[in-house]
């Protein structure tokens, strides 16, 4: 959601910290206006297929790899800045925006001084592979703390109302 105020480049808004949710976080500095571009996500920029390849044969991490398109994707472990330690949420404050091919980080909301900077991973599976949510949730466990919390950084599909009569009992939220 840029703002038409979009000022086109990055100001200081963040501090770097360690998190409550993983290892190292970015915090709000001051208050950021909803709508603020807050910082590019940078890093080298790899053909996905690649990187996955890479990946597979143990020769790289995937940590701070940000996916741009279908082709490729940022890998912020190379080349990168501080947009590579905001943590995950299921309840995030902040979006990617892919704007020429480069993505920003923009504040969804007015965030306060000292809150925690986060936007929704959505992690993918690769190619055909798919895995379950409970398999989602043990190999990519969340722990934003947000009460929606899906337990997992993988983006679940929404599930599929079930067919037969609406009873009190089905109308309650779903179990796992
Ligand atoms: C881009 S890094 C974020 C910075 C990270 N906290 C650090 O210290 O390097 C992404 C990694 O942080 C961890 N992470 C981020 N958000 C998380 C969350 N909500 N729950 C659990 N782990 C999370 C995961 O290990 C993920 O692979
Ligand atoms: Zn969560």
């Amino acid at each position: 959601m840029p703002s038409p105020m979009d000022p086109g480049r990055d100001r200081d808004f963040i501090r770097v910290r360690p998190s409550g949710i993983h290892g190292t976080g970015v915090f709000a500095k001051r208050p950021i206006p909803r709508g603020t571009r807050i910082i590019e996500y940078a890093g080298r920029r790899l053909i996905k297929v690649e990187l996955l390849e890479a990946a597979a044969r143990g020769e790289r991490e995937l940590t701070y790899v940000l996916n741009l398109d279908e082709d490729l994707a940022i890998d912020g472990a190379e080349q990168g800045n501080d947009a590579r330690f905001v943590n995950h949420s299921c309840e995030p404050n902040c979006e990617i925006y892919i704007f020429d091919g480069t993505p920003y980080l923009y504040a969804m909301q007015e965030i306060a001084a000292g809150v925690e900077l986060t936007f929704d991973y959505k992690l993918q599976s690769a190619g055909a592979l798919r895995i379950s949510r409970a398999l989602s949730r043990e190999l990519f466990p969340c722990h934003c703390g947000a009460p929606m919390c899906r337990g997992t950084l993988v983006a679940l599909p929404k599930r599929r109302a079930r067919t037969g009569r609406a009873t009190p009992a089905q109308l309650s939220p779903p179990q796992d």
